[in-house]
């Protein structure tokens, strides 16, 4: 059984910046509502004349990725694409990642695990390198979120967290098993899979047949509904949860924490998190205040940026956490 690790991180976000501000005049909402009960100064929404997508967002931060990791495309034996906004209803982005990279016909992957999507594909590619079924992954995590929101005042509560964005990771085989990806731990509870979710296109008690002939204008079952304080109160217990579990079946304590990402849906959750765990503020790496929620893509820009700006060196123990939709969590810890 083999380790794995990364070896090549980046990020992309599109250019057009929407500040609180901004927001302020598309809907009835303020730069001091949304600054108390989330940190969110500002966020990137793709201008759709860009003609970003999940997909090309992906694109960009795994050209960066590899690039950085050494590796040459033609070396990727399998991609990992983590989003809740693709393209298509299906396919899903992976196979337009292996299109779009001109690589040989490796397996593509999509993962469906909304914010905890990061951490569920790095698990699963850290199970195939584990094996030594692959070597090399491309794991990316992607958001389009911009275009599937509702930007008047009766989607505030949902329009101003979320934002676009995606990150990459290129991972591969260590085989020094006290170095890498030391463990990961996945959770669900789906009996609160309406508490975050969007209905619609879905085959199950929705159907789009019937939407469809409905052509009601006021139908909200393609808008993203989210019960915030219940998904609030559960997000800090799982959190905490979770950390600890991969802390424990390592022989690690908090103390052993050199640097927490965790999923950047609210800073005040990661801020209960910090507190909990006493880290300081050089511990928690954040910056939904520049971006927003961006789901799938939060914690692999996060990671990116930490790496980028030095806050993660060799040995370190990095530790990411995700909470969201499903409900969904998870941890990954890391002897970086
Ligand atoms: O990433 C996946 C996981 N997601 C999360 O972890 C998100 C967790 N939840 C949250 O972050 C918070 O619950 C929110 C930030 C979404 C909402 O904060 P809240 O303190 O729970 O507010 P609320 O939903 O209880 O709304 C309070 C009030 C309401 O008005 P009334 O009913 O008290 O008159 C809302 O209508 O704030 C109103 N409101 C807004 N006002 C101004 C809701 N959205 C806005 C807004 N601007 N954008």
């Amino acid at each position: 059984m083999y380790n794995s690790k990364i070896i090549g991180l980046g990020h992309y976000v599109p250019e057009n910046v929407v500040t609180n501000d901004d927001l302020s005049k598309i809907m009835e909402t303020t730069d001091e509502w949304i600054t108390e009960r989330t940190g969110i100064k500002e966020r990137r929404w793709a201008k759709p004349e860009d003609k970003e997508t999940t997909f090309t967002m992906g694109l960009q931060a795994a050209k960066r990725a590899i690039e950085r990791s050494g590796l040459d495309k033609d070396e990727i034996d399998f991609i990992v694409f983590a989003t809740l906004s693709p393209d298509y209803y299906f396919p899903g982005p992976g196979v337009q990642i292996q299109e779009a990279l001109d690589i040989k016909t490796v397996g593509a992957l999509d993962v469906r695990n909304q914010c905890s999507g990061f951490v569920y594909a790095v698990s699963v590619a850290d199970q195939f390198i584990k094996t030594g079924m692959y070597k090399n992954i491309l794991v990316i995590g992607a958001e389009l979120q911009s275009h599937g929101i509702d930007k008047s005042t009766r989607g505030r509560s949902i329009s101003v967290i979320f934002g676009d964005g995606a990150g990459a990771a290129v991972m591969t085989r260590e085989e020094d098993n006290t170095k890498g990806i030391l463990s990961t731990h996945l959770h669900s509870e789906g009996k609160h899979a309406l508490e975050l979710a969007t209905e619609a296109p879905g085959m199950g008690t929705r159907w789009v047949t019937d939407i469809l002939k409905e052509n009601d204008p006021t139908d909200l079952s393609y808008m993203p509904y989210m019960n915030g304080t219940f998904v609030f109160k559960n997000a800090v217990v799982r959190f905490s949860q979770v950390i600890l579990e991969g802390l424990a079946a390592n022989g690690l304590e908090k103390e052993d924490i050199d640097m927490l990402i965790p999923h950047q849906a609210n800073l005040r959750i990661a801020q209960f998190i910090q507190k909990k765990f006493e880290l300081s503020d050089d511990q928690v790496f954040n910056n939904i205040q520049k971006y927003g929620n961006t789901t799938a893509a939060s914690i692999p820009i996060a990671l990116t940026e930490a790496w980028e700006q030095d806050k993660i060196k060799e040995g370190d123990t990095v530790v990411l956490a995700a909470f969201g939709s499903g409900f969904t969590w998870g941890s990954v810890i890391i002897k970086w």
